[in-house]
């Protein structure tokens, strides 16, 4: 949107005629906001503009923190959502300092501010754009209610280990979804206009390769070369950099030797100079200073020269600039024009943001939380981001023969858990969880037999186990409710096992020698290990940590109100060993047999002569428990072959693919169709399957739709050895179908 307006302005500059100058007013607008900066930076001191490039928490010394606004030494504040001292705060910055600059709120309303949505990973399993803006846009008008106007999501980290914790945030493994959603989170966060006192800026974070730290451990090195960074990493900065994203955020890794916050090729060579970039990059909290560490920077005034020199131009937490930024300047190691620069991107976002023309915010937000259409929209969020994986003999939904439940786990009746991690705002008091839900919904019709067995998800006691299972006893059906504390997630929780923690996989064990069907639905941050117990489950349902209104989310899906629809935002692992895993991998020169055997099915000395060589696991294959873009209905869909418009197309040409898809079952149900290409061979090897497109939809059963896909050659495009990005002429397959694994293909060739 942002590069649309100034490509129209350019056009109409060229064209020069009246009518289109006088449609162009953005143009004059912003002219006008760049005289009111250079105005401001003309008469400002050094300090006052390092000020501005100065991020420090809220709360603490409240009184130090005033003498510190009014000295015009902080230009953002995090943190901080008390209304009251906002508006004081802001007064102080307008009114008691010389330069009348307004402060910018910041914080990270990852998933919802009160009314709490399910975490990123699961709400990338919706596929739909407009559930997650619809999310966002809630996160947003509750959070500037209290005067909060930036928020440090979307994270764009494409994350293909579940050992991270903080693969919750991200939107999944695949560039492509990821680009998709990243937008519409930017979308729906800014809203209509940024100077809408209900928007709030978006920030790309963690720029970039996060994802990718070593092992699946927080904060660790990684080695990206340019090729799968320009492929994989940069694609949804690039979408949502395209799409008007106000800001971005370095990330915490070192990348290839050089940490992101001092990374210059990242912050200008791409950033800023490919993209044209022209919002305010912060740092991480503190990463100017962890410099240090990295073993980059001698000290602080080392830290924040190699940081603002590279393009950060906020030190979130750090004090480096603050402390140090002076003295480098009058040294002559940053040059002043490098301060005004970055002061230039943070005073354009305080104009854009509408701050100068009104820095405050109303007392009395509040009455908007948790308003029913925002509590609404949590519940739809999290019906679509439920993904069915199981379901043998239509286990699910349960039948109205049911009169009694047994409702066994750690996870029936976790409000703070539910939430998931990044939840700072949201009260666990309005959380409805599953058998809260289950009790008002079916309270007076159905036997629920509750016993927790487990405190929390580490619980080791195994003291009401007997309980456990005498309810399950004393049932029609088991449900079964695991997982992980939302504690076990996000930043710095990463996992060596990523099994069900505690004695959940005992209790399960305990539980289905009661001999009744098992529902099993899992709460979590990431998906749980879970192989060796799924044969005890009838059907598997996964909720991730599903926000506020998870529990009737669960409950209508349970009972087939709602029919699941979600699908994995990233490959479900058989075990934790095959990570990183991603389905978007290269073949090697020796790539896995269709169907592997596992050493435990075969023989002494067969190992070697039925198994081949091959780059799979003898103990776990090639494939992953689940692929990525899998997920069940109720009912069933079948897809036709694929018909192309043609079979050879020309650079600039579009190829149409279609399949005719069918409600196969006897529910309606909605499906996402999901494309993907090969580019067969190529002057760089290529991913075994890319998706490049999706389409959602409901079909009532027996009814049929034909899928078009419009494919063009800027889909076929890849960075090459050389960084262009181009397509090249050769063989492509073309595959569909209702997840990455599960396609039809054909075939066609670029000319
Ligand atoms: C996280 C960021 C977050 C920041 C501010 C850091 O520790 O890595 O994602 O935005 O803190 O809270």
């Amino acid at each position: 949107m942002k590069k649309s307006i100034i490509q129209n302005c350019l056009m109409a500059t060229l064209l020069s005629t009246a009518t289109l100058l006088t449609g162009c007013s953005s143009n004059s607008s912003q002219d006008q906001t760049e005289e009111k900066i250079n105005n401001l930076i003309s008469q400002m001191t050094l300090q006052e503009k390092i000020g501005q490039m100065n991020q420090i928490v809220g709360g603490g010394d409240i009184d130090q923190l005033k003498e510190e606004v009014k000295k015009g030494h902080i230009g953002s504040i995090l943190n901080e959502i008390d209304v009251k001292t906002i508006n004081e705060l802001q007064r102080i910055a307008v009114e008691e300092n010389h330069l009348g600059i307004p402060l910018i709120i910041a914080r990270d309303v990852i998933h919802g501010f009160k009314t709490v949505f399910p975490i990123p990973l699961a709400q990338a399993a919706t596929w739909n754009a407009d559930v997650v803006k619809a999310g966002a846009r809630v996160a947003a008008e509750e959070a500037t209610a209290v005067g909060v106007r930036w928020t440090f999501a979307p994270m764009l980290d494409i994350s293909r280990d579940a050992r991270w914790g903080r693969i919750i945030e991200s939107l999944g493994e695949d560039p492509y979804l990821a680009s998709k959603l990243g937008v519409a989170m930017v979308d729906g966060f800014q809203g209509e206009s940024l100077s809408q006192p209900n928007s709030m800026a978006a920030c790309a974070k963690h720029f970039c390769g996060y994802g990718a730290s070593e092992g699946g451990r927080d904060y660790n090195s990684t080695q990206i070369s340019e090729e799968q960074l320009r492929n994989f990493y940069l694609t949804p900065f690039k979408a949502v950099e395209e799409a008007g994203c106000a800001t971005f955020m370095s990330a915490f890794n070192d990348l290839n030797g050089i940490p992101c916050t001092a990374n210059q090729h990242l912050l200008k060579d791409i950033l800023r100079k490919e993209w044209g970039f022209d919002g305010v990059v912060v740092s991480d909290w503190g990463s100017v200073h962890e410099m240090i560490n990295h073993g980059l920077a001698a000290n602080g005034a080392e830290a924040a020269e190699q940081a603002v020199n590279a393009g950060v131009d906020i030190d979130m937490m750090g004090f480096d600039y603050i402390k140090n930024l002076e003295a480098s300047v009058k040294e002559g190691k940053v040059k002043e024009s490098t301060i005004d620069e970055a002061v230039r991107y943070i005073l354009r976002l305080k104009f854009r943001l509408g701050l100068f023309d009104n820095p405050y915010v109303k007392e009395g937000g509040e009455k908007t939380f948790y308003a029913p259409e925002y509590l609404q929209a949590a519940k739809e969020a999290a019906v679509k981001s439920c993904v069915l994986l199981k379901n043998s003999n239509n286990a699910l939904p349960l039948s109205e023969s049911v009169k009694s439940v047994a409702v066994i786990g750690p996870m029936a009746d976790a409000p703070h858990d539910q939430l998931g991690a990044w939840t700072m705002d949201g009260d666990k008091e309005h959380t409805i969880t599953p058998l809260r839900a289950l009790r008002e919904q079916y309270g007076d019709k159905i036997k629920i037999n509750y016993v927790q067995a487990l405190e929390f998800s580490r619980d080791r006691n195994t003291s009401n186990f007997a309980a456990a299972v005498n309810a399950a006893r004393s049932s029609d059906v088991v449900l079964f409710f695991a997982g992980e504390e939302s504690s076990l997630t996000g930043e710095a929780k990463c996992l060596a096992d990523i099994t069900l923690p505690g004695a959940q996989k005992e209790l399960l064990a305990a539980v289905s020698k009661a001999g009744k069907p098992i529902v099993l639905i899992i709460l979590a941050g990431r998906p749980v290990e879970i192989h060796k117990e799924l044969p005890m489950a009838d059907a598997f349902l996964y909720a991730w940590h599903p926000g506020t209104m998870g529990g009737p989310a669960i409950v209508d899906l349970l009972f087939g109100k709602e029919t699941p629809s979600g699908k994995l935002s990233v490959s479900y692992p058989l075990t934790v060993g095959q990570l990183p895993y991603y389905y978007n991998h290269k073949n090697t020169g020796r790539p896995a047999h269709e169907k592997v055997q596992l050493m435990d099915d075969l023989q002494q000395n067969e190992v070697q002569t039925s198994l081949g060589m091959t780059c799979y696991y003898l103990d776990a294959g090639k494939d992953p428990l689940y692929p990525f873009g899998y997920g069940l209905s109720y009912t069933t869909f079948s897809y036709g072959d694929i018909q192309l418009s043609t079979d050879n197309i020309k650079e600039g040409q579009n190829i149409k693919a279609s399949v005719i898809v069918k409600n196969t079952g006897t529910r309606k149900g909605m499906e996402t169709v999901q494309l993907y290409i090969r580019d067969m061979f190529a002057s760089l090897t290529r991913p075994v399957k890319e998706l490049k497109g999706f389409q959602q939809f409901t079909l009532e059963p027996n009814e049929t739709k034909t899928v078009e896909f419009t494919i063009s050659t800027e889909e076929l495009k890849f960075f090459n050895a050389a960084n262009e990005f181009v397509a090249e002429p050769g063989e492509f397959s073309v595959f569909i179908g209702g997840n990455s694994r599960d396609v039809k293909e054909s075939k066609f060739t670029l000319n």
